[in-house]
């Protein structure tokens, strides 16, 4: 059976600040999907959030794009808003950037990462949704997951695994994109995807089958509204087992928290903390960083789950090693690598400021 697997999210208000979600939110977004698939339209959903982001998780038959589909989680999206400015939430609605939807939710403000695959004997994916970063944060773990035989040791041991993997990567600036095969083009991959600000790993796909194997958001609000909106907080959907990574392989690069921007006004480097769903609280300097994984088995399009994936003790290390790292980079303060590069800031609060001061540079001599 061909199921379609959309997640599609958007920041539609912030509880308290831009810290974390309203549950009266997520209800009313309950509410919108619940029906939608009492009437059909779904085989089956999940809401949950990360941080400031409200994430819909969608099953369905329709495949990738579909125009129903996107305007479900758009009028879903705009539902929200409605209670998030009852509530007076921080941020109403900010993720929207249109009056109107207009056929197909990319390019409106909220991210999005689906894909459509004949649903395997036993179907496992895991969902990761971050909040105070942006898509190149799955750079390295993708990186690691699929390519990295000291990560993957099924790269090397598992027969089905041994062709290695392709990589889809957008250049999220000049809307470009390339493919590029693991393991022989990985000195020419991680030129590329070594600059997650500019170049994004949109899709990995089996070269053993040619199946789809992982699909990310690359959506750039700031590109798209040609100045800083708030984050981007990507998502990302990975299948598991079998011909793909097992589920503790898709995890293992997270035992890692790096170093990923998006903290602080968007403005700030830090590290990327694994929590448990209800741990995704960004709270000290608005942050640092989170990601949270959800795991799902597939039952005819069926969500089985979620399994909380770094509820998991095991990750406790790594939330510790975390907080040591965004300690150390606190005390850079305003000084980079703790804030982003300039060229970057481009995209932040940094013009207005050297707006007001161009007329004091004068020459050198
Ligand atoms: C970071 C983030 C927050 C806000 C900050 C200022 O991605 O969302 O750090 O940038 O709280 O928010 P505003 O400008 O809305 O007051
Ligand atoms: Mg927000
Ligand atoms: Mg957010």
């Amino acid at each position: 059976m061909k199921v379609t697997l959309s997640v599609i999210k958007a920041d539609i208000g912030g509880y308290v600040g831009h810290s974390a979600s309203h549950p009266d939110v997520l209800a009313c977004a309950d509410e919108c999907l619940a029906k939608a698939k009492k009437e059909g339209l779904l085989i089956d959903y999940h809401v949950t959030k990360c941080g400031d982001d409200l994430e819909l998780i969608m099953t369905h038959q329709k495949g990738v794009e579909d125009e129903k589909i996107h305007k479900l989680a758009w009028d879903t999206f705009i539902a929200g808003t409605e209670v998030a400015k009852k509530l007076k939430l921080y941020g109403a609605g900010q993720d929207l950037l249109s009056d109107a939807f207009s056929g197909n939710i990319k390019g409106m403000g909220p991210g999005v990462a689906e894909m459509e695959f004949e649903e395997r004997k036993s179907e496992a994916i895991i969902i990761f949704m971050a909040d105070k970063t942006s898509a190149g944060a799955w750079n390295l773990p993708l990186y690691r997951i699929f390519a990295d035989p000291f990560n993957t040791i099924g790269l090397v041991i598992a027969p089905n695994m041994h062709a290695g993997f392709a990589f889809e990567v957008h250049d999220v600036k000049e809307h470009k994109k390339i493919i590029l095969n693991a393991p022989e083009e990985i000195y020419d991959l991680l030129i590329f995807i070594g600059a997650p600000s500019r170049y994004a790993v949109k899709a990995v796909y089996s070269r053993a089958t040619g199946d789809i194997a992982a699909v990310s958001s690359t959506q750039r609000l700031s590109h798209i509204a040609g100045r800083y909106v708030g984050k981007d907080d990507p998502v990302c959907i990975v299948r598991c087992q079998s011909q793909f990574p097992a589920v503790g392989e898709v995890l293992e690069p997270f035992s890692l928290p790096h170093l990923v921007e998006g903290w602080m006004r968007g403005s700030h480097h830090g590290p990327l903390m694994p929590v448990a769903v209800q741990d995704a609280t960004p709270s000290r300097f608005d942050g640092p960083p989170r990601v949270v994984a959800v795991g799902f088995q597939l039952a005819e399009g069926r969500l089985v789950g979620p399994c909380d994936m770094f509820a998991d003790k095991s990750f406790d290390a790594a939330r510790e090693k975390a907080n040591e790292i965004a300690e150390y980079m606190r005390r850079h303060g305003p000084f980079e690598p703790h804030r982003l590069p300039l060229e970057e800031m481009e995209y932040t609060t940094m013009p207005q400021v050297a707006e007001k001061l161009a007329a004091r540079f004068i020459n050198l001599d």
